[in-house]
């Protein structure tokens, strides 16, 4: 338990160990009541916004499938269908994709019968709709295992470790077609980033079968090199009752607390492209609001949309499948 390992294995164990990993086993629920909140248990907008970009595609594309990714306890599900109109609701098929046993188990309580399928992995769903989907999911892609790597003023390593106690920087040993942009650059000063090899393997898997649609991608993070600027540790983060853990504590209770961190845009918009998707927005939380979900906020939705907090730390990138 306690041997030297990558910082991406320790991050799988601790949060997808079939029998102790945090979202597998472990987590309560996600919102005040558990370890962290999300901006759809917060409030009800980001619901409305993304109903109102699924009629969109729905009209534009001719598919009539949605599927949610990771809806943790389904709050985000039951604010995206108390938006959408009798009509809509009657002409789109609802699945949910969730790999926890504990949060499916909320998300069938929560939603019942208004879902007409739950699936484990998102391959399994696209068969089951013939490849053509509308796909939408929020902060998940901040919850796959990274991979942490340093730069020491000439190259860059992999930061194995035991537990936080000891860090060994070992040579990288990481797939070429990953293309990561942050191995490209050559910092002034040491500096600690995150390597999202895990989300490139998840569409890998999966973009293959897409065979028409629109996908919605809303989580924290930003383009490279912004993203680390001014951190020279990374955004590397765990979460226990509400309370952000840092450094060696991220190790302190594994499979108890959340581990997480930003997302590096710059990456994913890549893999995107070269996987022959086509961009169709890419803005603030703040600003794919305002788009699609104008309103007078209530003091939860400007915490949502503020400009200096969530609004602005999340990003929303629309791509599709024609
Ligand atoms: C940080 S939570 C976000 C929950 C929810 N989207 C929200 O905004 O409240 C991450 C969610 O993704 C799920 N998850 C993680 N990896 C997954 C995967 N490969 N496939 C499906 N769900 C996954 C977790 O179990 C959890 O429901």
């Amino acid at each position: 338990m306690s041997a030297i390992e990558s910082f991406s294995a320790f991050m799988q164990r601790a949060l997808y160990d079939p029998q102790r990993g945090y979202y597998t086993a472990r987590i309560k629920t996600v919102g005040a009541r558990g370890d962290f909140s999300t901006t759809a248990t917060l409030s009800p907008r980001l619901g409305k916004a993304i109903a109102a970009w699924l009629k969109q595609e729905s009209r534009e594309t001719g598919v009539r499938t949605m599927i949610e990714v990771g809806g943790g306890d389904g709050s985000l599900m039951k604010s995206v269908l108390d938006s959408l109109g009798w009509w809509q609701r009657l002409r789109l098929r609802v699945f949910m994709v969730e790999s926890s046993p504990v949060l499916t188990s909320q998300q069938k309580t929560r939603l019942g019968k208004r879902v007409q399928g739950w699936f484990t992995t998102l391959p399994e769903a696209l068969t089951a709709c013939d490849g053509r989907a509308l796909i939408y999911h929020n902060e998940l892609l901040d919850a796959f295992p990274v991979e942490v790597v340093e730069w020491d003023g000439t190259q860059w390593w992999e930061v194995w470790s035991d537990h936080g106690a000891h860090e060994d920087l070992r040579a990288l040993n990481l797939d070429t077609s990953d293309a990561f942009g942050v191995l490209r650059s050559k910092p002034d000063k040491r500096q600690r980033c995150e390597l999202q090899s895990c989300v490139h393997q998840w569409l890998k898997q999966w973009l293959p079968m897409w065979q028409r649609g629109s996908m919605l991608t809303i989580d924290y993070g930003d383009d490279f090199p912004a993203l680390y600027h001014r951190r020279p540790r990374g955004t590397l983060r765990a979460y226990l009752m509400q309370q952000r853990l840092e450094g060696v504590d991220i190790f302190a209770n594994p499979g108890r607390q959340d581990i997480t961190c930003d997302v590096n845009f710059t990456d994913v918009r890549t893999w995107l492209r070269e996987h022959g998707t086509r961009e169709q927005s890419y803005e603030s939380q703040q600003a794919f609001l305002e788009r699609l979900a104008p309103s007078s906020p209530s003091k939860a939705d400007a915490w949502v949309a503020r400009g200096d907090g969530a609004g602005e730390a999340f990003r929303c990138l629309s791509v599709r499948r024609a």
